[in-house]
């Protein structure tokens, strides 16, 4: 386990609680903070260094969870050593470096899992399946806000900080003739911290939909709320609500094809006004859930299901958002 910052130790304490997986090395660059993480009491032993942890023949995994820009060499330098490898969002910090570390997996026959925690909650789990089953009809907009008082980063930008978030869940949700095909992006730095502390991602979808994905530091309130409107159903996920993260709406907006485009505007509109349901969903932490997908995808040779080319595909969206912030907005395609 590399990384002992915010973020690592939700990752060890996930590992160790899971009873295929025995966590061996905790390394950080600041040894200090790692023995902190692990306590005095414990078996995981620490270290400044990757090179003694790819040393031990006991390890057989590496999870990653330092800055971004340091997730594509130390990733590869795990993969060429022929460890298996998670790393956290984003994959990389460019699709160059992605694409490198997808093909490395590749020609090693080594498993490359992306941490797209949001994908392994009960609450994506159950979206997923109702597009899928073709519950909710036809995907007509996704429309997701991620805004909080949050941690202005200084080595990445809103749009890399949280829209993997987002950005990860459209990938595991919408089917395949429902992707973003290319992305307009406009932000703020309303505060001179050097780059976008708010921002508004458009991603037209393929077919007729579209997405939309607001994502903000600089927000008094918190907001985790994704709405997605389907041809049959509609739901609304608010993960801030235990009691209720997913309601399910019996609506729809119809247009009657009877009398002729023209005749249209006029008065052929139908609202169908239905039940809401909120279904009850399993409680299970979505990390445990991530850790046992590594551990069976291993196991079985198989594509985790946010695997390296997920991962990818999430960074050649955040790649072509950075492209449009710097060109007004322009829309730029994946
Ligand atoms: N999945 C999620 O919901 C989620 C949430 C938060 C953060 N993250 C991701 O986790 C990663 C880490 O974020 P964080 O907030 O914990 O960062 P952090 O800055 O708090 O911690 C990073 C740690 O990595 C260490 N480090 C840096 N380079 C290293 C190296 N070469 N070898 C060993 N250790 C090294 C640093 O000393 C630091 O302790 C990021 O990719 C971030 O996007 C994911």
């Amino acid at each position: 386990m590399l990384g002992a910052g915010y973020w690592g130790p939700n990752l060890v304490r996930n590992f160790a609680a899971s009873p295929d997986c025995e966590v061996r090395w905790l390394c950080d660059l600041d040894e200090e903070r790692a023995k902190r993480v692990v306590g005095r009491h414990s078996t995981i032993r620490t270290t400044a260094s990757l090179e003694t942890v790819l040393n031990d023949p006991s390890v057989d995994v590496v999870a990653i969870a330092t800055p971004a820009a340091t997730h594509a060499r130390l990733g590869l330098a795990c993969l060429d050593a022929g460890r298996h490898v998670l790393i956290e969002k984003p994959l990389a910090p460019s699709a160059d470096e992605a694409r490198s570390l997808v093909a490395a997996a590749e020609r090693h026959g080594l498993v490359l899992m992306c941490d797209h925690t949001y994908c392994y909650t009960p609450t994506v789990r159950r979206i997923r399946d109702l597009v899928h089953s073709g519950q909710l009809g036809d995907i007509h907009y996704v429309d997701s806000v991620r805004i909080n008082l949050g941690l202005v980063q200084s080595d990445i930008d809103v749009v890399w900080d949280l829209a993997p978030h987002d950005l990860s869940i459209l990938d595991f949700i919408l089917p395949q003739d429902s992707r973003p095909t290319a992305v307009a992006a406009h932000g703020a730095d309303p505060i001179g911290a050097g780059h976008a502390c708010l921002a508004y991602l458009t991603l037209p979808l393929s077919g007729n939909g579209i997405a939309h994905v607001h994502v903000n530091w600089l927000s008094p309130t918190k907001l985790r709320t994704t709405v997605i409107g389907g041809s049959k159903q509609m739901v609304v996920w608010d993960d801030l609500n235990p009691s209720q993260r997913l309601s399910m709406y019996d609506t729809g907006v119809d247009i009657s094809d009877e009398f002729g485009s023209e005749a249209r505007r006029e008065a052929m509109v139908s609202y169908r006004i239905g039940d809401m349901v909120a279904p009850a969903l399993p409680e299970y932490e979505a990390l445990g859930a991530m850790a046992r997908e590594l551990v069976s995808a291993i196991r079985e040779h198989r594509p985790p299901l946010t695997d390296g080319r997920a991962g990818l595909r999430v960074v050649e969206i955040l790649e072509a958002a950075s492209t449009s912030l710097l060109g007004d907005g322009r829309l730029v395609p994946i």
